[in-house]
């Protein structure tokens, strides 16, 4: 197809990389008002042609294409005018916001800056590109034009690799560290230099087109997360079950619950208002977020890669943003205030471990003024152990001054100070200790929670209370 245009237009244009590009143009172009047209006139198409399986979507036409509309090949060398403006597809448009668009770097105010300079290529970067793959299997192919072109080939990993992520996956590197029976061997262990993945991850075997948002949220294809470990367990299988070829959760009435509680319990977090991008720790099948999106609310939802290994992997398919991170021993990737709320629903991290090294990371995250939600047994059991739980938290949340805003039922709801003066008040000596550091709060690449945990002042005039993990000068 690209040959046929290029003899068509040679005439016309000498260099062949301009002929690439036109005809590559064209072609876009063309799928483009093709596609336009395809889902203007026949809109129930894309829910009942699936499932599809990926490879064949590309090659054949669309399913009962409108009349007039030509096979792919043909449209390619045709100038006609493009069609006329398709009518608007039938489903209702988003809500009108008013969007800000900006592009800027932040300065060392914070504030951002619109004065930068873009750079050029460095061409000695350019080589080491060139050169650093020169590794790979590399095949000529010799253009009917009479140019060469070099496309280099990866080979496709063992099919067990499905979910292979390098820096968690590193077996390696945590049998050398003899990590086998410590929470860090579900941190990131990334694979020295040259020891890097040389392979592609293949898709699961049958992997169809992902079920589109909103319905991703309520099902998801079950050979597109081939696992069923979730299922059988038995605290989830209330929640998520297999019916033919689909995993359906059916915990919105339940995450719905939960949500109107906590709105209850403290009005002023005002989902999609006051609180706009928060943190889901030990997401599960990640309920919460697919649900607070309904509510304007931007979600994190973070699990390890544990022994349900498939939980990322079902939020990420239900279309809810999520990472595989741990709290173990080092910062997780996330600014310093980057939430607006944290949220720990049986998330199984002990808080108070360590003086609370862990608890002081979820502060350094947290926005000054927001919230840490808890829901957890310790909360509202009464057994001796979970009583003490219960003691030790209070205790340690008010010697980092948050304020226990609301215990009701299962979930308990503290706020981070707004600012300093609760710090500045402290009996000198009190654990965590404050101090003046140069310890960055941000700088979270591979650092690791020390046990000299400390709250920050880094600046009293600063607005906002910030804490760090290390301490050089603590008083
Ligand atoms: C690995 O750790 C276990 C316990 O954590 C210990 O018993 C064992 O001796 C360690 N092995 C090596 C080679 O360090
Ligand atoms: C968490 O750690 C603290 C301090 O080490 C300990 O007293 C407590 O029992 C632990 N809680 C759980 C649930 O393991
Ligand atoms: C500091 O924040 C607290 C709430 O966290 C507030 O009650 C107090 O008025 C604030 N103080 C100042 C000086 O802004």
């Amino acid at each position: 197809m690209k040959a046929l245009t290029a003899t068509t237009l040679n005439d016309m244009v000498r260099t062949p990389t301009f002929v690439r590009i036109t005809a590559f143009v064209l072609l876009s172009l063309s799928v483009f008002f093709l596609f336009n047209r395809f889902t203007a006139t026949s809109p129930s198409l894309v829910f009942s042609s699936l499932p599809r399986p990926l490879y064949k979507t590309e090659s054949s036409p669309p399913p009962r294409p409108p009349p007039p509309s030509p096979p792919l090949t043909a449209t390619t060398s045709s100038l006609s005018p493009p069609p006329p403006p398709s009518p608007p597809p039938p489903y209702p448009p988003p809500p009108k916001v008013d969007m800000m668009i900006r592009m800027g770097i932040v300065d060392e105010t914070g504030a951002m800056s619109l004065e930068f300079e873009v750079g050029d290529i460095d061409e000695s970067w350019m080589e080491e590109e060139e050169k650093s793959r020169g590794g790979r299997e590399e095949k000529e192919e010799k253009e009917e034009s009479g140019a060469r072109v070099k496309v280099g080939k990866y080979k496709v990993c063992e099919k067990s690799m499905g979910e292979y992520i390098p820096c968690i996956d590193n077996v390696e590197e945590i049998r050398r560290l003899n990590l086998s029976a410590s929470v860090e061997r579900f941190e990131r262990h990334c694979p020295q230099q040259g020891k890097g993945l040389d392979c592609v991850v293949p898709r699961p075997e049958g992997y169809q087109v992902k079920i589109p948002w909103p319905k991703s949220r309520d099902e998801v294809w079950l050979s597109n997360v081939p696992h069923t470990g979730l299922v059988e367990d038995k605290d989830s299988k209330k929640w998520i079950l297999i019916k033919k070829d689909k995993f359906i959760f059916q915990g919105g009435g339940r995450a719905n619950r939960h949500l109107n509680q906590i709105s209850k319990m403290v009005p002023d977090i005002a989902f999609g208002q006051r609180t706009r991008v928060t943190l889901d720790i030990g997401c599960g099948v990640a309920d919460f977020g697919a649900f607070l999106m309904q509510r304007n609310v931007a979600t994190l939802s973070i699990a390890p890669k544990d022994v349900h290994k498939n939980q990322i992997q079902f939020a990420l398919e239900r279309g809810v943003p999520a990472m595989v991170a741990t709290f173990a021993t080092h910062r997780l990737l996330y600014p310093s205030q980057a939430f607006d709320f944290i949220h720990c629903l049986g998330c199984r991290v002990n808080w108070t471990l360590d003086d609370g090294m862990l608890l002081l990371e979820a502060n350094r995250m947290l926005r000054a003024g927001g919230y840490f939600i808890w829901a957890a047994e310790p909360v509202y059991k009464r057994e001796k152990n979970l009583r003490e739980q219960w003691a030790e938290m209070e205790d340690l949340t008010s010697r980092i001054c948050w304020e226990l805003v609301k215990k009701e039922a299962y979930i308990a709801i503290w706020r981070k100070p707004l600012n300093n003066s609760c710090y500045l008040n402290r009996d000198s000596g009190m654990q965590p200790r404050v101090c003046d550091s140069n310890d960055d709060p941000d700088n979270v690449w591979y650092d690791l929670l020390h046990s000299l945990s400390s709250l920050w002042l880094r600046d009293i005039t600063y607005k906002y209370a910030l804490q760090c993990m290390t301490c050089d000068a603590c008083h």
